[in-house]
């Protein structure tokens, strides 16, 4: 493999390649304690479940203020696991997002309902709630919002409609671990909740994992008995499950970084904070806006997704990924247009806000460990994309106004900066 050369651009430094996401930086921190913690399981050889599973179980509820957790095999196997245990029948309606991953809406068709799509807002890319509230039908048995990015939906509302209505709301929480709404973690904002371990998450693992929270234990017991077959003693099955178990080698890897996560999510808010200073410095905000962060919650920077005016997404796409400086698109087609669902009969444009999102919205690298001059490299790249003279001076001061949340930069750090600027 040839290493990326940095681009030279006339008067300016160099435009030296950025990862979107380096997880060899996260593993020099915490490498040699998952090797020893995955070294104790060799040593155990319990594979399946058992201890390091309970623990990690225990530590994650802990973590979300939920009394139950639910260990499987992935974020798209929680998913399923929570809709299997509501017993829906075909023809049940799941009030869903059209802006997410795939799985939100696949695990609804697989437990043999029928999504219904409803648009988002356009400032948190979350459901909207009055459209949500339009959407209800005799048929509809549950809602599942998706804290996308890591930002929690507005469920004050989402709530309201439920209880009116006698619905379950599940939290697709698969990108949210940590976040608030209203002070309360994601994982108690609904019946149940599913998050993923997936490696790039906030909290990844060494491979796929998920989890399910929950307070009402009676559940508990039914999601845990449907993740190993339905099986209620050895070799006796009550219903039909899945197999999706969390290995323990996952949960020794998930519970080493768990006791690292929230200086990692202060990481994230800090580099959050950094580009909403570096973006104004550079005058770029006539074409980039940024994330809106709701006074009511804890964005946990899953993602750092603006949103590019004027139709130059796809220009800032290109230059960026030309010049190595990682960048994604979440999600460049909308559930609802996806040749799979072709058959629920969304026509282009019936979703406005979500197909919008599809066409100028950008992600950008915000992993924990990115530096200040990775994350002005991502700025310059953006204004030499633009044809414009990149101001970016690499001192830089959080506004709190952008971040009520997020840590601001110590005062010794600021000096040092300056001192090396
Ligand atoms: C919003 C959302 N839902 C569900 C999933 C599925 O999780 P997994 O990849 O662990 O199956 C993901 C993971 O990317 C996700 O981002």
């Amino acid at each position: 493999m040839t290493t990326p050369q940095p681009t030279r651009l006339d008067g300016m430094p160099p435009l030296e390649p950025v990862p979107f996401i380096d997880l060899v930086a996260q593993h020099q921190v915490v490498g040699e304690e998952v090797l020893a913690a995955v070294a104790k399981v060799f040593a155990e050889q319990r594979f399946i479940l058992g201890d390091e599973v309970l623990n990690l179980e225990t530590e994650v509820a802990q973590y979300c203020d939920a009394r139950e957790a639910i260990g499987c095999a992935s974020g798209t196997d929680a998913l399923l696991l929570a809709l299997m245990a509501l017993d829906l029948k075909p023809g049940d309606e799941v009030i869903t997002t059209p802006y997410s991953f795939f799985a939100t809406a696949g695990c609804i068709v697989r437990a043999g309902a029928k999504p219904v799509f409803v648009d988002i807002e356009p400032q948190t890319f979350n459901l909207d709630p009055y459209a949500v509230a339009a959407a209800i039908t005799p048929r509809t048995k549950a809602i599942m919002p998706v804290h996308l990015f890591g930002q929690c939906a507005e469920m004050d509302p989402l709530w309201r409609l439920a209880t009116h209505n006698g619905l379950t709301i599940i939290e697709d929480a698969c990108q949210a671990i940590g976040a608030e709404y209203h002070g309360r973690r994601a994982g108690v904002l609904g019946r149940m909740a599913c998050f993923s371990f997936f490696p790039t998450k906030n909290l990844g693992g060494a491979g796929d994992g998920g989890m399910i929270t929950t307070d009402e234990p009676e559940l508990a017991k039914r999601l845990k008995r449907l993740r190993v077959h339905g099986e209620m003693t050895q070799y006796h099955h009550l219903e039909v499950g899945l197999n999706s178990r969390l290995d323990a080698l996952q949960a020794a890897v998930l519970r080493v970084k768990l006791r690292h996560l929230e200086t990692w999510t202060l990481a994230r808010q800090r580099n959050a904070a950094r580009y909403a200073a570096m973006f104004e410095e550079a005058g770029l905000l006539d074409v980039i806006q940024l994330p809106t962060i709701s006074e009511n919650g804890r964005h946990v920077f899953n993602q750092f997704v603006v949103r590019v005016r004027d139709g130059l997404r796809n220009r800032i796409l290109n230059f960026l990924r030309e010049h190595k400086i990682g960048c994604m698109v979440y999600y460049p087609k909308p559930l609802h247009l996806q040749p799979c669902f072709s058959e629920l009969g969304y026509a282009e444009g019936s979703l406005p806000e979500a197909e919008l999102a599809a066409e100028d919205s950008l992600a950008l690298p915000i992993f924990s460990e990115l530096t200040l001059q990775q994350q002005e490299t991502v700025v310059r790249g953006i204004a030499a994309a633009l044809g414009r003279p990149a101001k970016v001076s690499g001192v830089v001061v959080p506004r709190p106004k952008f971040l009520p949340f997020g840590p601001r930069v110590p005062q010794d750090e600021l000096e040092r900066r300056r001192e090396s600027a």
